[in-house]
């Protein structure tokens, strides 16, 4: 096991975060809720409300230099929280392809998708019982090579019954029938002057989905299912959708790689009508960088969202109160203080990670070893956690009220459990795995 564990923690100090998180689910009444915070010489479990490390995983000397060359990565590995006794455990080591980037939790499948970027290639794991390779290599591309790509897959979006696959060297989306776990058709939007796809967000309110294209300048509006281009905004950057789909959140940023200096950042916000048009807002600038995203419900209230944007070239957050801004109120606010990221030339995975559960935000603050807690019910930096070694990754584990002991057979426990196995395998997602 120890081995296992090295081998993750190694893993970890190649982070690249992308938010997949399932937190809505987290966290259940009676529990108590601790981060865990994927570090370059160990996992902190971190308690929120006391800002203190309550205690570390950890191994001497597992995190290296980055090597050069990927070709050694092979498996990903899915694990298991043993929630009573604050350990990792690693239960199931599955192979997948080479590059395994990320990974798709599809519930109504009970499956897993997992996207390797060495060739556009996914591999489909059955986690319904035991963990399971039911099909590997389904191909997402129109000849094999290196990829950056991402997929929306959703129940609604045709029954749950077609994934969209983006690829940066390819001018269209490649549709993937995730019944028959086959590659279906190719949708060429090179009309567009689309030459290659990169991140998308889908709308559950207008079912439309928005599709960056690769170093262009605008952002498509489709609808999918129809094969529809919509709209084309004239403007760029990474979507997010919001959990009821009223607004579309694109955060953009442009670096000088080689001197690391930001020469660029905006947010663009569009209003999502349920059968009118998309409008975009007026959007405040947010210049410091914008790094990630994570939305939560508007303290003590039952509607509204705000988006809390973390930084790379500033110790704030941004709080972007999305209601406030589609009535044409002031809509922005910072919060201070809450430390640093490093900003590292040729480094282009750099990213502030934000995590929401429940009363609290977690976003480290690798430059100054430390992380900060924000209190969601007031949105104030509620303290600095110390002592906390170039943190990155984040996710929140609930512990249940009495700890009786889970036993690491999969699948064979209650939905806890299960939760916290699913909420891990959507942080592993992002993971660049590099091997031994
Ligand atoms: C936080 O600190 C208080 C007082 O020191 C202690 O009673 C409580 O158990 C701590 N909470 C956790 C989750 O450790
Ligand atoms: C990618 O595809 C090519 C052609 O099918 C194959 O030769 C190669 O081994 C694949 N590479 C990886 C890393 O899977
Ligand atoms: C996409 O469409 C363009 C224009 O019709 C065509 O030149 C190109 O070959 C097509 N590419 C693919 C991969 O289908
Ligand atoms: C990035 O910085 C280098 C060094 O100062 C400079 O030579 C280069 O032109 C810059 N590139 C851009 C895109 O600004
Ligand atoms: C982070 O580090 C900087 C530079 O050392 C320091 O000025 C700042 O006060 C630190 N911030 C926090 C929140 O610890």
């Amino acid at each position: 096991m120890s081995s296992f564990l090295t081998l993750l923690i190694g893993f970890t100090c190649f982070a690249n975060v992308h938010g997949i998180y399932r937190w809505e689910e987290l966290p259940v009444d009676g529990t108590t809720t601790v981060f865990y915070v994927f570090g370059s010489e160990a996992i902190y479990i971190v308690d929120p409300e006391n800002k203190t490390v309550q205690s570390t995983i950890g191994a001497d000397g597992v995190c290296t230099p980055r090597r050069t060359g990927i070709s050694d990565l092979i498996y990903y590995l899915i694990l298991h929280f043993s929630l009573s006794v604050f350990i990792a455990q690693v239960v199931e080591t599955v192979a997948t392809e080479e590059m395994p980037y990320d990974l798709y939790y599809l519930p109504w499948l009970e499956e897993v998708w997992v996207h390797a970027w060495s060739n556009s290639t996914f591999d489909v794991i059955d986690v319904s019982g035991n963990l399971e390779k039911t099909h590997k290599a389904i191909k997402a591309h129109i000849t094999p090579g290196w990829t950056h790509g991402f997929m929306v897959a959703n129940k609604e979006i045709e029954d749950g019954k077609v994934g969209y696959v983006t690829h940066f060297r390819n001018p269209g989306l490649h549709q993937l029938d995730l019944t028959t776990k086959s590659y279906k058709d190719f949708h060429n939007i090179s009309d567009q002057g689309c030459h290659g796809t990169f991140y998308l967000a889908y709308s559950s309110l207008n079912k439309h989905t928005f599709v960056e294209c690769f170093r262009a300048t605008f952002i498509l509006e489709m609808d999918l299912t129809k094969k529809q281009v919509i709209r084309k905004w004239s403007f760029t950057g990474k979507p997010f959708a919001s959990p009821d789909g009223r607004f579309i959140v694109a955060l953009y940023k442009s670096i000088n790689r080689t001197t690391s200096q930001l020469l660029d950042s905006k947010v663009h916000v569009l209003r999502i009508s349920e059968n009118g048009p998309t409008s975009l807002l007026p959007t405040p600038d947010i210049p410091l960088g914008v790094s990630q995203l994570a939305f939560d419900k508007k303290a003590g209230q039952q509607s509204g969202y705000v988006a809390y944007i973390s930084l790379l070239y500033s110790d704030k957050i941004a709080v972007l109160d999305l209601a406030k801004l589609e009535s044409g109120r002031a809509a922005l606010s910072y919060i201070e203080g809450v430390g640093f990221v490093q900003t590292i030339p040729f480094s282009p995975g750099m990213s502030r990670p934000l995590f929401v559960s429940g009363r609290w935000l977690v976003s480290p603050a690798s430059a100054n070893n430390s992380v900060a807690i924000i209190d969601t019910s007031t949105v104030k930096l509620h303290g600095m956690v110390p002592g906390v070694v170039k943190g990155q990754a984040v996710l929140a584990v609930s512990l249940p009220p009495t700890s009786s002991p889970p036993s690491p057979t999969a699948g064979a426990e209650g939905k806890l459990r299960f939760n916290g196995i699913l909420t891990l395998v959507m942080l592993l997602a992002p993971y660049i795995l590099h091997g031994r």
